[in-house]
């Protein structure tokens, strides 16, 4: 089940916080974007009331930035992450955004058959953009 995470369902904020303490935020940082920043979109993938994954993108005008994606490793090649980006990809059309794009790892190969399956293509190689790493950036156009 996908559920949008929002400052009034704290439950889901702190499933998150034990997600975060590996990968992404810390939790007082993930309240103080829900509380001030309605361009951040987060949606949780909940399996019998366990969340075992998200995605975080932020409305930017008339396009997504896909700012991070994850699945618990546990969890992963049973197509959730499809099911999130499709989610995210809908709401993009129900919104007549005109594209969507991200940075990747040029090592994540995961990642990146993930988003060539969705339809991103790679427009630009960003060297050195994590420090140890080249990013991709990546875009898909709706229109
Ligand atoms: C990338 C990630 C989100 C994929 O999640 P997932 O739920 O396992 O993905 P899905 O099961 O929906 O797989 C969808 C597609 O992704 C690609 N994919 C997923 N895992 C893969 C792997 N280990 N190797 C190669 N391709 C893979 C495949 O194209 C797959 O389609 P297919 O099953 O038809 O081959 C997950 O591996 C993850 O959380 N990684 C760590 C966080 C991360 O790197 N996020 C991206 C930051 S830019």
């Amino acid at each position: 089940m996908i559920t949008k995470v929002t400052i009034d369902n704290m439950a889901d904020v702190y499933e998150l916080q034990k997600l975060f303490n590996v990968v992404f935020r810390q939790k007082d940082e993930l309240i103080d974007t829900l509380t001030t920043n309605p361009y951040v979109q987060l949606y949780t993938y909940s399996i019998d009331k366990k969340v075992v994954g998200f995605i975080e993108y932020s409305i930017i005008y008339d396009r997504y930035e896909l700012d991070n994606i994850y699945v618990l490793e546990e969890y992963r090649n049973k197509g959730i992450a499809s099911c999130l980006i499709s989610f995210m990809i809908n709401e993009a059309q129900d919104n007549n955004i005109t594209n969507i794009t991200l940075e990747v790892r040029i090592d994540n190969d995961p990642a990146l058959r993930l988003y060539e399956k969705y339809g991103f293509v790679k427009k630009a190689i960003r060297h050195n953009y994590y420090g140890d790493c080249d990013g991709i950036l990546m875009e898909k156009e709706m229109m």
